[in-house]
């Protein structure tokens, strides 16, 4: 097939005008390129993103159509997805998303966010999944698998260090060779070789002084000659510079933000640069190519039949609920409070602007135009019914969010200024500062009247947004005090966080119950009123380390972040839980961590050579009443490496369901490559031989079992 597919391919290529084979290489529109219709080449149609799939704009306008037939179904955010820590879920949360894009009519959907996590205040955590490799790669691969099944293109990005917004255009990332394969480039190795998927987005910003998506060295040498990748490569919107570094490296299709379209660099500019004879024709030629492969992988150019997709039915929403159901994260839940009783309780107020909040529309190009979205107010008043009495306050006003809402057509001016920057945070009007002292006094006065309180606070899309950075991790829209106060009143109130990234949290040894909720889709406000209520047994896992403020990340405190025209990662290979917890930095919450209404003891672990393989038994027994899900972390280190290296660092992970009362023992497995170093005068990874330690437990700061094994 894959013969007779390329033999397809050479004939057309042979049989189009350079000006066609241009049009195929750069945009047409801000979200199409051009076909050649006397040969039956259609254009190829992509859409944002990792949530769902974007609404529709005007061809060459930053303008929303605004007709009803691009509502969709709002998936929960990678970073929720993430903390299911289900990859089963993940590759379901796939297969809507691209049945959704293909229901649509797009062939590329640009989703998965995969870069790391390094700092907590970058904007666009909540699009993206770990600050772990291992886990992004688990996570990612079956989503990308999911996606493609349903005859629609994943994209993975951003290829690669996009690890900040701010100057996010031009910005140099300084980064060892180790730390760039062990931490930075590992998921998206997996996505393209196991995930297989058939495209890949460069970044906006630098590396080695190249602009990602015209680097020789992360396209050319990395993906295309080490990697063997043959998927197409796509630029980010407006992240191409150079006409002739963009045609010689790897890239296949430039797109961007501006709607002149023939004067993007691989476009007229590209054109005449062959015609002069400056360029080789073979330069296109190859990238038309690789285009041509992705329409025949999409049942584009092939005359096969190719699935239709269709969106927003109630299997996609029920897949919603379902991921979201398993995001939501316990956190503290310190005298049992949790779950409260739906017979029990007959009076609740509930406080904060998140609980009456809805998040779909906002966040940058992640936004979604959801057909329907439950907030958490509604979730509570769904469960609740008309036998309780279910009070609302706002408690405090998010000033900033409409007006962000407001900006329609931001990415018509995002190559601007760097393309992000970091959020100043003017300070108060007289009347804001006034109208918030009103709302919390409203709020702190109302609390004295019930014993039930709900605060569901947090963040908005304007902190967690692409193209901003956050200043510090402070809760905005002065929150804490809110908290604090209401707290005076009522040191029962239970606590519920909506946030794509952690918060400080000065007033954590005084809550007694706390809930996570993250930009969790269409029925996330469901899921957290399930969580509260007892329905749903929570089962979430944080997929990063909560520390107590950003200066205690590695990222701020050794590195830096977010630099100025560089930025250099002197952490190393210490990002996130590799720095908290080889060096035993206090946090707030550790990677890996979360509560669940029944109790699980780890009782056994034994380790089994199997060839290639370790294999890892662990017996595992919920010794409380009611069913549960447990998340069984595998964590290696090697203590006498010749090398430095994390004390642990997580190689295995299973969730699995125990009944109240019953015992399993489930099987992990390691690869025995998985415990390479990345070797810098080598130049390749390389698995040390000896002795390896094996902490097996609830997160990483939790470990329950260890074990030792020999490395021949
Ligand atoms: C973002 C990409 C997105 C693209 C298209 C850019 O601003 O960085 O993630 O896919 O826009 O909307």
């Amino acid at each position: 097939m894959r013969q007779q597919r390329e033999e397809m391919i050479e004939s057309l290529i042979g049989q189009l005008t350079l000006e066609e084979k241009i049009d195929m290489i750069h945009g047409d529109g801000l979200f199409r390129t051009k076909g050649v219709e006397r040969l039956g080449i259609p254009p190829l149609t992509f859409s944002d993103g990792p949530m769902g799939v974007r609404n529709e704009f005007e061809n060459d306008q930053w303008n929303p159509i605004g007709n009803t037939d691009d509502y969709v179904t709002y998936l929960p955010s990678n970073g929720a997805l993430a903390a299911t820590w289900n990859p089963t879920l993940s590759y379901e949360t796939g297969k809507v998303l691209g049945r959704e894009a293909r229901g649509r009519g797009k062939d590329v959907i640009l989703a998965p966010g995969i870069n790391i996590k390094r700092s907590p205040l970058c904007g666009r955590n909540f699009e993206y999944i770990s600050e772990d490799p291992h886990l992004i790669g688990e996570m990612a691969v079956p989503f990308i698998q999911g996606i493609q099944e349903e005859d629609t293109a994943a994209c993975v990005k951003h290829f690669a260090l996009n690890n900040q917004e701010t100057e996010r255009l031009w910005v140099d990332v300084k980064v060892s060779e180790r730390a760039l394969r062990e931490i930075y480039l590992k998921a998206f190795k997996r996505c393209v070789e196991e995930g297989d998927s058939y495209s890949l987005m460069g970044a906006y910003n630098r590396y080695l002084g190249e602009h990602c998506c015209e680097s020789k060295e992360l396209l050319n040498h990395i993906l295309r000659e080490e990697w063997q990748y043959d998927g197409m490569i796509v630029s980010d919107w407006g992240a191409v510079h150079h006409t002739k570094e963009a045609a010689e490296s790897a890239l296949d299709i430039e797109m961007s933000v501006t709607n002149n379209f023939d004067e993007y660099c691989m476009a007229n500019p590209l054109k005449e640069a062959i015609e002069r004879g400056e360029l080789s024709e073979e330069l296109v030629d190859e990238k038309v190519r690789n285009i041509l492969h992705l329409m025949g992988r999409l049942h584009m150019i092939d005359g096969k039949e190719r699935k239709a997709g269709t969106y927003n039915t109630l299997e996609h929403h029920q897949k919603a609920l379902e991921v979201a159901r398993e995001s939501v994260v316990l956190l503290k839940n310190q005298e049992g409070q949790l779950p409260l009783s739906r017979q029990d309780v007959k009076k609740v107020l509930v406080i904060g602007d998140n609980a009456n909040r809805v998040h779909s529309n906002g966040g940058g190009s992640a936004e979604i135009k959801a057909l329907y979205e439950v907030s958490p107010l509604l979730g509570i008043k769904k469960i609740l019914g008309g036998n309780a009495e279910v009070t609302y306050v706002q408690g405090y006003f998010a000033d900033d969010i409409d007006q962000e809402e407001q900006e329609q057509n931001w990415q018509a001016d995002s190559l601007e200024n760097g393309g992000g920057s970091t959020r100043t945070i003017a300070d108060p009007t007289k009347a804001l500062v006034e109208k918030r002292e009103r709302l919390r006094v409203e709020a702190v006065e109302k609390a004295k009247e019930f014993d039930t309180i709900i605060f569901v606070g947090g963040q908005n899309h304007a902190q967690d947004s692409e193209g901003h950075e956050r200043p510090d991790m402070k809760l905005p829209y002065d929150q804490d005090k809110l908290i604090e106060e209401l707290l005076e009143v009522n040191e029962n109130m239970i606590v519920v966080i909506v946030s794509g990234s952690p918060v400080e949290m000065p007033w954590i040894h005084r809550v007694k119950t706390l809930v996570w909720s993250w930009y969790a889709g269409m029925e996330g406000g469901t899921a957290t009123a399930e969580v509260l209520f007892g329905l749903v047994n929570p089962s979430g896992r944080l997929p990063e380390s909560f520390p107590i403020t950003h200066m205690d990340c590695s990222a701020h405190c050794i590195g830096e972040f977010p630099g100025g025209k560089t930025v250099s990662y002197k952490e190393g290979i210490f990002v996130g839980y590799r720095y908290y917890d080889t060096e035993q930095i206090p946090i707030l919450f550790p990677f890996g961590y979360g509560l669940s209404y029944t109790e699980f003891s780890y009782d056994k672990v034994e380790i089994k050579q199997e060839g290639e393989e370790i294999g890892v038994f662990v017996t595992v027994t919920n010794y409380g009443k009611i069913a549960g899900k447990e998340t069984v972390q595998c964590y290696v280190g090697k203590n006498d490496s010749k090398v430095e290296r994390p004390r642990k660092e997580l190689k295995a992970f299973a969730k699995i369901e125990l009944q109240g009362g019953e015992t399993k023992t489930i099987r992990l497995s390691i690869k025995k490559e998985e415990l390479a170093y990345y070797d810098e005068i080598e130049k390749s990874f390389l698995v040390e031989a000896g002795q390896y330690q094996l902490y097996v437990g609830k997160s990483v700061a939790d470990i329950c079992l260890e074990e030792s094994f020999m490395i021949q």
